[in-house]
């Protein structure tokens, strides 16, 4: 089928080209930011240091065997209670978190190490152990993020992305390329968002769809990274076509 052309780079001017550029470039360095947000979020769930698939499936599916409290304890929050506290901790956890246990040894320990920022009266909306219902909540066997935030989240997802992929393709459609795979970039990011958020649900499901999360997540970046650096190179080192569709 033939398609009427879209016109190419090369006929952009100064500012259009600058335009191009400046909105490539902070893209770019929106997805930088996220990829770091990412991984500062989410790695060091399964209590080793940097991200992996164990923390991405945490994240989603939960660790079943365990509670929120203890995997904050093993995990972002090991720095600040030391060994003895911790064993305490999680022997209460083992015995079912009782009020009497936490009476009289847990509370004294988080209201010592843990309350200066895990109470209302810090103000920083962290979970609140002041009390033992505060505490309760995450003594409980941990299921991963709940489905209400991650319908938050897809649907932020889903709307930012979906703009985000908008501006960039509207500057990618004026790259010259072989025309097929051209094709193949512009839906490339589109799909793997789609993907990446189904395994979300998918992997509160079942675990093993931390894989997908990952490879539809890297998939994003890279098919982004190919349109921005296409884009970047062809606006200012022009050839004279003009991309046939
Ligand atoms: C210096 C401030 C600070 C102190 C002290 C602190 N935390 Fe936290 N805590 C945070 C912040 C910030 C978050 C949210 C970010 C995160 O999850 O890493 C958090 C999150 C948590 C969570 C929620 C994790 C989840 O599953 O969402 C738990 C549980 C927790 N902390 C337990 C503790 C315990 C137990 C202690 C004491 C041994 C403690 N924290 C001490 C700042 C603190």
């Amino acid at each position: 089928m033939a398609y009427p052309p879209s016109t190419g780079f090369h006929r952009c001017g100064l500012s259009e080209r600058l335009l191009y550029t400046s909105f490539l470039l902070l893209m770019g360095a929106g997805y930088l930011m996220a990829l770091a947000y990412l991984y500062t979020s989410h790695q060091g769930h399964d209590g080793k240091p940097g991200l992996s698939v164990e923390d991405v499936a945490t994240n989603y599916y939960g660790n079943r065997s365990g509670t929120r409290l203890e995997a904050a304890i093993r995990g972002p929050m090991s720095g600040y209670i030391d060994e003895t506290g911790r064993h305490h901790i999680v022997a209460w956890l083992k015995d079912g978190a009782d009020w009497d246990g936490y009476q009289n040894t847990v509370g004294p320990i988080l209201s010592e190490r843990c309350v200066g920022c895990h109470s209302d009266a810090s103000g920083m909306g962290l979970p609140d152990f002041t009390s033992y219902e505060g505490v309760r909540a995450y003594a409980k066997v941990d299921t991963g993020v709940s489905l209400q935030s991650l319908i938050e989240v897809s649907h932020i997802h889903l709307f930012g992305i979906g703009l985000v992929l908008l501006g960039i393709g509207m500057i990618f459609r004026k790259a010259c390329m072989t025309r097929w795979l051209k094709a193949v970039l512009m839906m490339l990011p589109f799909v793997a968002v789609a993907l990446d958020i189904s395994a979300w649900f998918l992997t509160k499901w079942d675990p093993v769809f931390a894989y997908t999360v990952i490879v539809a997540g890297a998939m994003l970046g890279l098919g982004m990274a190919a349109q921005i650096l296409i884009s970047l190179y062809q606006i200012w080192l022009p050839s004279e076509c003009d991309p046939c569709d």
